[in-house]
């Protein structure tokens, strides 16, 4: 079956999102709107697998994480915008996947290994399964394209292998239900594109920017104001050379790179361009337009996200119609999953 194209993507509501979360996906999201069907997902359910919510605050970071995708740009009316415990289908299906993914896959995901520590003994079941649940998020859509950062890349690997395995474990109850194929599960493609797939630590540029690093001066947060986010910009770690002219003088020197990358994001545009632009000039000067570029870019959607905030019962309201819609769109694909299975 041909599939139709339709991209699904979410973030967990833990901490503030950062310029990496924006940059990295938020932005990419906004974009595909106009191309593609679109369901974007706060993953609550992902949230308490790496440490203990508290219930309240995980309420309020809901709905914080919803301000901010709409006060970037993600339309609630064109786009399905909900939170994934309300739609149960999500679980229903990470449970059957739990039954085609095998241990050897998931001991390979890099993402369980550092958060693990060196504690693994005392991680959740649920961070382990973090994968699966994903897949499960993507596949219940039928989902074609997954906007992500990079870090991403290996989870949607794992979603592919699950579509696969899942394809080929049921393909005698996929040819009799009709599909010519044998594609009940279509194998999703990742969308990781722009100048700013990886955006680092602006304290360490071989770390990637996070919100669990432990010093603020780390990340840009959407929530940041104008002072900090200067503040912070001319704080960033760089080395004792100036702007190259061109990529190949970014190369081994990667604080120079991401702010580059950052630049370029930030404008829209390639790393060449905003070398052109300021190749020769010394970073004092380059830092100077970098924090007047980000915060003229941050300040709109960072004041829409206060707005936004300001009217919870708004949001609420968003998310339940969200949840409605995609409910709706899960539905019949898992019916007929479980029909595939041998449930019911
Ligand atoms: P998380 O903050 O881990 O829930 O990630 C939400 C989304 O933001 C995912 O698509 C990540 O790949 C993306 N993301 C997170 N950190 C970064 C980063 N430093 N650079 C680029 N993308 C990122
Ligand atoms: N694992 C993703 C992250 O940490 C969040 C996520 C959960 C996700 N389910 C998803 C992203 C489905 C894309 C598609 O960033």
């Amino acid at each position: 079956m041909a599939f139709a194209p339709r991209v699904f993507s979410g973030m967990q509501p833990t901490g503030n999102l950062h310029l990496g979360n924006y940059l990295g996906a938020l932005t990419r999201w906004v974009e595909m709107q106009s191309t593609h069907d679109c369901i974007y997902c706060i993953v609550d359910l992902h949230a308490i697998t790496a440490s203990w919510q508290d219930p309240k605050e995980l309420r309020q970071s809901i709905r914080d994480v919803a301000a901010a995708y709409i006060a970037s740009g993600v339309d609630p009316k064109r786009t399905i915008l909900f939170n994934q415990s309300q739609v149960a289908a999500h679980a229903e299906l990470a449970w059957i996947f739990n039954c085609t993914a095998r241990l050897g896959w998931l001991n390979r995901m890099t993402q369980f290994k550092e958060k693990a520590g060196k504690d693994r003994e005392n991680a959740s079941i649920g961070l382990y399964d973090y994968p699966v649940l994903m897949a499960a998020d993507i596949l219940v859509y039928r989902a074609t394209h997954v906007p992500v950062g990079d870090d991403q890349k290996q989870h949607l690997e794992l979603t592919r292998d699950i579509a696969q395995k899942f394809n080929s474990d049921y393909r005698e109850q996929i040819a009799e239900a009709g599909y010519a194929d044998g594609q009940f599960f279509p194998l999703c493609e990742p969308v990781i594109m722009g100048p700013a797939t990886r955006v680092m630590s602006l304290r360490d540029g071989t770390k990637k920017m996070s919100k669990s690093d432990v010093s603020d001066l780390s990340r840009i947060n959407m929530t940041d104001d104008h002072d900090t986010i200067a503040k912070k910009i001319q704080k960033a770690k760089t080395d004792m050379d100036g702007i190259p002219s061109e990529e190949a003088g970014l190369a081994g020197r990667p604080e120079a790179d991401n702010l580059v990358g950052i630049y370029a994001a930030l404008q829209n545009g390639s790393k060449a361009t905003v070398l052109t632009e300021f190749g020769g000039a010394q970073f004092s000067t380059f830092k100077k337009a970098l924090a007047d570029l980000a915060v003229a870019k941050l300040t709109p959607v960072n004041a829409e996200m206060r707005r936004l905030s300001a009217d919870p019962a708004e949001i609420d309201r968003i998310l339940k119609n969200g949840a409605e819609r995609a409910a709706a769109v899960a539905q019949p694909i898992i019916s007929e999953t479980k029909r595939l299975v041998g449930f019911g």
